[in-house]
């Protein structure tokens, strides 16, 4: 049995790429069932369509509350029957209720060394303090913004030339192993939390 995946995209899905190209080992673990997103029109969608994996979008803008479309948002994951969901550059936060749903299995990857630079400017937020490694975190989704349990971080370095566009790159690079690493091993061994602490296996 491989655990099955549901990962939400905003945007062009690299992180979702890779781990769809690990997923095409039967040896890794895991398989994508389904992609969501919260906007049409993306490649995160597009890479989902090519690879034969089921979509389905949710615009906050197409139900009358924010509740609702959360609601719905978690409705449909909830009919993959995901072992794990995979926030990868899901540029939402989700509510308690949808977190309640499923408990300490909604994991987000963020492109920052947690707890610095929390937020959707993480590697802009880096450059501008002026910090000489950053890096992504991988870490268990809770009610706050990008402060839930840390299962995996990876370090990056800050170049003296970087600009905003070449640090995130060079961010997404590193955060693209430590995802597929991390996730595989997740998938294969299981992970128990204790308090903020996570182990693996
Ligand atoms: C990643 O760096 C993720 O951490 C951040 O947005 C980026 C998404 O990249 N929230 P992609 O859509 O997976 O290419």
């Amino acid at each position: 049995m491989t655990s099955r995946l549901v990962v939400l995209v905003s945007g062009t899905g690299t992180n979702l790429q890779a781990l769809v190209d690990a997923c095409a080992d039967p040896a890794y673990g895991a398989h994508v069932v389904a992609v969501g997103a919260d906007r049409d029109g993306i490649e995160g969608l597009a890479r989902a369509d090519r690879a034969g994996i089921a979509t389905f979008v949710k615009q906050v803008k197409d139900f009358t509350t924010r509740e609702h479309w959360d609601r719905a948002m978690a409705d449909s994951v909830a009919g993959f029957e995901p072992d794990l969901i995979v926030l990868a550059g899901f540029m939402k936060l989700v509510s308690d209720d949808f977190l309640a749903r499923f408990e300490h299995r909604v994991v987000n990857t963020h492109p920052a060394l947690s707890p610095s630079f929390p937020g959707m400017n993480g590697p802009a937020d880096a450059l501008a303090y002026g910090v000489k490694v950053t890096g992504a975190t991988l870490f268990v989704v809770d009610g706050g913004v990008d402060t839930g349990p840390i299962v995996a971080q990876v370090a990056v370095p800050v170049l003296d030339d970087d600009r905003v566009e070449t640090l995130h790159e060079r961010i997404k690079t590193a955060e693209r192993t430590m995802l597929v690493e991390t996730l595989g091993r997740m998938a294969r061994e299981g992970w128990e939390l204790d308090g903020r602490r996570v182990r693996i296996g």
